[in-house]
Order: C-alpha cells, then structure tokens, then sequence
C-alpha cells in the first residue's frame, strides 16, 4: 500500500477541514495533531484551500495532509501544486481519478451505490470515500455492500462523530472514518483550539478502544495480594492461566501500535502473531521497571 494511503489507514481518522481564513490553518493543524490526529482532508468548498494545504505541508511535514471536495481537474492540479498527498472527491470523477492515477497520488472518489463501485473498481481503485454515509445506511449499508466487492475498503464521511465512530472502525472493511467532528466548524470558529485536541482526544479513545481485560485482576492479585471486587468480562479467557503482563483488548491493532510508537513506546512483535485464531502483539513500556503489555484484537464482525 502507498506509504499515504498506510498512514491514513492507521491513523483511522480524517478530520474535514473547511477554513474560509487561512490564518487558522497552522493553529489548526497543531491543535489536530496535538489531539493525535496528524491528518486533514483541506476541502476545496473554502476557496484559498490551496493555500492552507501548502502551508499545512510546509509547517507540518509529516501531517497527512490531503485535499477534499476536488470537482475538477484544476481543483486537483492546484491541490497537487500545493503539495496534496491525496485527493478526495464526494462522487465518482473517472477524469480527476485517472489525472491523479497518472500523477501517482492516491484518489479516494465518493461512491455509495454498486454502480459507483463497479465503476470505481474498474478504475483501479479500492479505497472509497463512502458518502454521504449515514444518508446512506450508514454501516448497515456499507455491510451490505462489502458481499459482492470483496477487495473495496470504504471511508464513511458525512454523520460520523464520537458515537459511532467506533462501530465503524471495528469493522475490517472501514479504511478510515472522515468528517467534521473532530475539527467542528463552530469551534474553529471561536478559535478553540483546546477544544478540538480534546474532541481529537475522545476520537482517538474511541478509535483505539483500549478495554482492560480481566486478566488484569490476576495481576494484581498476583502484585499486591489482592483480589479486585468486579472483574470485567473479556474476550480473551484463554490467556487467563498464563498471566504475566497485563493485557488489554483494542478494536485494531494496526492502529493501537501505530498510536503507541507514536508516544515512543516499543512494540516488541509487531507481526502481529496468532494465537488459538487470536491476533495480539506485545508492546514494552520502557518505566522504571520496564513492563510489558499484551495487546489483543477484538473479535471483529464480519
Ligand atoms: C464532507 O465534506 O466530507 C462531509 O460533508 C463531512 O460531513 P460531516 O460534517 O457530517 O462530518
């Protein structure tokens, strides 16, 4: 997968960026990637969005930075000009995704019916902007479009917020959740830029899904002689007899260990093993003693 298209998928989130004064961009950006979310979708519904991606891409180098609402091949070359890693367009553009294809950066055109898949796939493409997504079924209707397009991954934009953007982002075929709620256009508004990197925050919270499994009372018994009143019910009974470190279940750990070596933290296997049909990953935490921490993917629905 190119490199763009990788960091995207693990960051999970697209924040749609709408800024009609281009000196908010850099505030913004540190505002996003403080929160933990280093990407934008810069929509070309503001006019002067050339400018915020160049100065985004200038400021912020290894944000990943794209550009939205593109409707025509000069929207792609002004966006391309200015540095777009990737291009998204709200509908199925076969011009612009041809034009960006020959330039070599990633298209993520909007479809939501199997017509626009079909078309989309016979372009080459496999990671589509799912829009207007919850107009359109939202996951139920992304479900029901997975059967019959096995390799397409889909990025819903439009009614994504911190309710459901965990269900999204547990399903396998959901590339990345785009929208608005992390960076709401009120908030850039009042320039509240505390308020976007808490949102940012929450969705990162959201995204990753960190739950204790109860495994984690064994532990403790096992530190400090203790057993803890309530112990939470996880998926993860198996590995109850051999507790050693703590474990915790994540909606997905591509994402989880992306956002943990991002805090510095090392992660020791990041092949990501398989156990007894169960995939995890260990990760050392590097305090005074080192521990380690067992991370396990959720059971995810198909
Ligand atoms: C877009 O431009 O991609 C959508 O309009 C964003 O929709 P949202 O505001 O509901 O997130």
């Amino acid at each position: 997968m190119n490199q763009t298209m990788e960091k995207l998928n693990q960051i999970g989130m697209i924040p749609v960026v709408k800024l009609e004064d281009i000196s908010k961009a850099l505030p913004l950006a540190r505002a996003l990637t403080a929160g933990g979310i280093p990407a934008a979708e810069v929509t070309f519904r503001a006019s002067g969005a050339e400018k915020v991606i160049a100065q985004l891409r200038e400021s912020f180098p290894d944000m990943v930075v794209g550009a939205g609402t593109v409707l025509n091949i000069r929207q792609a070359v002004q966006a391309i000009d200015a540095g777009a890693l990737y291009i998204v367009s709200p509908g199925l553009n076969p011009e612009i995704v041809s034009f960006c294809q020959e330039k070599n950066i990633p298209v993520i055109p909007g479809c939501a019916t199997p017509t626009e898949l079909e078309r989309a796939v016979s372009l080459g493409v496999n990671v589509v902007k799912f829009f207007p997504a919850e107009q359109n079924g939202g996951l139920a209707g992304i479900k029901a479009l997975c059967g019959p397009y096995d390799g397409v991954r889909f990025i819903p934009t439009g009614g994504v917020n911190l309710r459901n953007l965990s269900d999204y982002l547990s399903h396998p075929r959901i590339f990345a959740c785009g929208g608005t709620f992390m960076a709401p256009p009120e908030l850039i508004e009042k320039n509240d830029w505390d308020g976007i990197a808490a949102l940012c925050r929450s969705a990162v919270d959201e995204t990753l899904g960190i739950t204790p499994c109860g495994s984690l009372s064994l532990l403790l018994e096992q530190l400090i002689g203790v057993t803890p009143a309530s112990e939470d019910q996880t998926p993860c009974d198996h590995y109850e007899k051999e507790v050693s470190c703590l474990q915790i279940t994540v909606n997905s750990l591509p994402r989880a260990c992306y956002w943990l070596k991002q805090k510095g933290i090392e992660v020791l296997d990041p092949a990501l093993e398989e156990d007894a049909g169960v995939s995890h990953a260990s990760v050392l935490i590097k305090g005074v003693p080192p521990f380690s921490i067992r991370l396990i993917q959720k059971q995810r629905g198909a």
